[in-house]
């Protein structure tokens, strides 16, 4: 089990003014100061509940992306899926087994300080391969693909799957309203049929929603993932932010997959950020993405107990990201992958770079790996060099994937 102190950092935890002092772990949770080990940040170092990302599909995320013809765009997400099989992108990511695809999605969240990811996908595709990722893509959800009559058919249906959210106190997720054709336009009205409007839905995209939508899914509690540079790239709209957060909508940040969406979670809080300044000619406060991407998704997910803030008793998920602002809010929606120094899951390190290592002794341990990324050597959960090398082996060619921060060594200076 592990204890430590993270000491002297810029302490940045949902509805707490920001300090300068220590954090402790002690196990998966956050505790008191203290322990043997004690890692000093010496105020050069913000520390952040690590990354919320409320909507990917983890068997998705290969590059480039596939969207409409230069110049069009999309009516609803059904043409999409047409040209995604036609495309070079699925020809090529055809060569990668599902485990290869799902392990890169695990980096994707990881080297963009994500821990917590959900995988909009039914538990009978993903149940046995989640649990493998360095990352958690939690299980405890109900789904449907989208509530209209062209849906996928995922799970056990709307209302079954809704029901088993509200007696386990898990999110109830599915897509709505991705689109202007007629169904798409009436989603809300959907789920006021099935009778399951409520704050177990977790609704991704919304780009179709009435103010009237709005008013009426912000009464029930419900919550919205924002997938901004999804939307932008397929329908040239987005959803109606600006109105959803003055209603009180429970908004959070989604990437959806990078065969459509950003590269990886800190993009997409930039080009979030930018569309909001486009969009309404004000500046969304860096703040406030802080809290869509922490404690909002955490209520969304139904885990505001355990993640989403620094409070003592929750998990140790923790994104440690260098000072390089004084305001630490703009210090995280501007950082890059290069800034991350730290990320714990549930109290473990699962990438760091190496004056952590006393965390463990000092050693790395069996599990994890090396990787230099810009010229920092980096201790790392699994094995990502080894897995780029093989994607690279089996498509054929030195593939670059822009999620990934580093390049493998080769075998002959390896240090593994
Ligand atoms: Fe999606």
């Amino acid at each position: 089990m592990f204890e430590y102190t993270l000491a002297n950092g810029v302490i940045v935890s949902p509805g707490k003014k920001t300090r300068t002092g220590d954090l402790g772990v002690k196990g998966e949770k956050i505790f008191s100061p203290g322990g043997t080990v004690t890692i000093n940040l010496k105020g050069k170092s913000c520390v952040y509940p690590s990354l919320i990302n409320t909507h990917d599909h983890l068997q998705g995320n290969y590059r480039p992306a596939v969207g409409p013809k230069k110049g069009s765009f999309y009516l609803t997400w059904l043409p999409w899926d047409n040209d995604l099989k036609a495309s070079d992108t699925f020809k090529e990511r055809s060569q990668l087994s599902r485990e290869d695809l799902y392990a890169l999605s695990g980096y994707k969240c990881l080297f963009s300080g994500v821990t917590t990811v959900n995988d909009h996908f039914p538990q009978k595709l993903n149940s046995q391969i989640l649990p493998t990722l360095p990352i958690r893509a939690f299980l405890e959800y109900g789904l449907a693909h989208e509530c209209s009559s062209y849906d996928l058919k995922w799970g056990d249906g709307v209302e079954l799957e809704h029901k088993r959210a509200v007696q386990n106190k898990w999110p109830f997720i599915t897509h709505l309203a991705e689109g202007f054709d007629e169904e798409s336009m009436h989603g809300v009205e959907a789920l006021e049929k099935y009778k399951v409007l409520d704050d177990h839905c977790l609704l991704v995209h919304c780009i179709g929603f009435s103010d009237e939508d709005i008013k009426k899914v912000a009464k029930a509690g419900a919550s919205v993932s924002w997938c901004g540079f999804s939307n932008m790239f397929m329908f040239n709209v987005t959803a109606k932010v600006r109105k959803m957060i003055k209603a009180g909508v429970n908004v959070t940040i989604g990437t959806d997959s990078s065969a459509t969406g950003s590269a990886n979670f800190l993009a997409e809080l930039k080009f979030d950020r930018e569309l909001y300044r486009k969009l309404y000619g004000e500046d969304l406060p860096a703040k406030n993405i802080f809290e869509m991407c922490t404690i909002n998704a955490a209520k969304a997910f139904w885990m505001q107990d355990r993640i989403g803030s620094l409070d003592e008793g929750k998990l140790g998920d923790i994104l440690v990201l260098k000072a390089r602002d004084d305001d630490p809010y703009e210090n995280l929606v501007n950082a890059s992958m290069q800034d991350i120094e730290l990320l714990v899951l549930a109290g473990t390190p699962v990438y760091g770079d190496m004056r952590f290592l006393d965390i463990f002794g000092g050693e790395l341990p069996p599990a994890y790996t090396q990787i230099k990324v810009g010229k920092n050597p980096m201790f790392v959960k699994g094995d990502p060099a080894g897995l780029y090398n093989e994607v690279r082996r089996k498509v054929g060619f030195k593939k670059k994937l822009d999620y990934l921060p580093f390049e493998p060594l080769q075998s002959s200076d390896s240090t593994q």
